[in-house]
């Protein structure tokens, strides 16, 4: 078992992040076959400080996804914050 923090990660298979792959419904597949971590598609902090429906809709996870990372890229530290 392998514990980031308070969070533990029950399995050995994680699922890497990928932009343009890593949606909901790829995560639940992976799910099935076994990940145990699992990652969402990189999202804009920016889009999301800014209330963007789309983007935020990339950071939905499944009922039993957990734990599951959200991968945020910024280049503005208050933005990032
Ligand atoms: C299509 C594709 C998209 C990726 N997108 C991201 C990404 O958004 N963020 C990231 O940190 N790494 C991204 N990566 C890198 C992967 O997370 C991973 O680190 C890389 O594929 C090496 O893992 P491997 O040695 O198991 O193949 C991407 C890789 C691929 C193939």
């Amino acid at each position: 078992m392998v514990k980031i923090g308070q969070i533990e990660i029950n399995g050995l298979l994680a699922l890497a992040p990928m932009a343009g792959v890593t949606d909901i419904a790829f995560r639940q597949i992976c799910r099935e076959m076994g990940a145990a971590y699992t990652c969402t598609e990189m999202v804009s902090a920016k889009a999301l400080v800014y209330n963007d429906a789309k983007t935020k809709s990339l950071l939905l996870t499944g009922e039993n996804e957990h734990p599951c990372a959200a991968q945020i890229f910024g280049s503005e530290p208050e933005i990032m914050g």
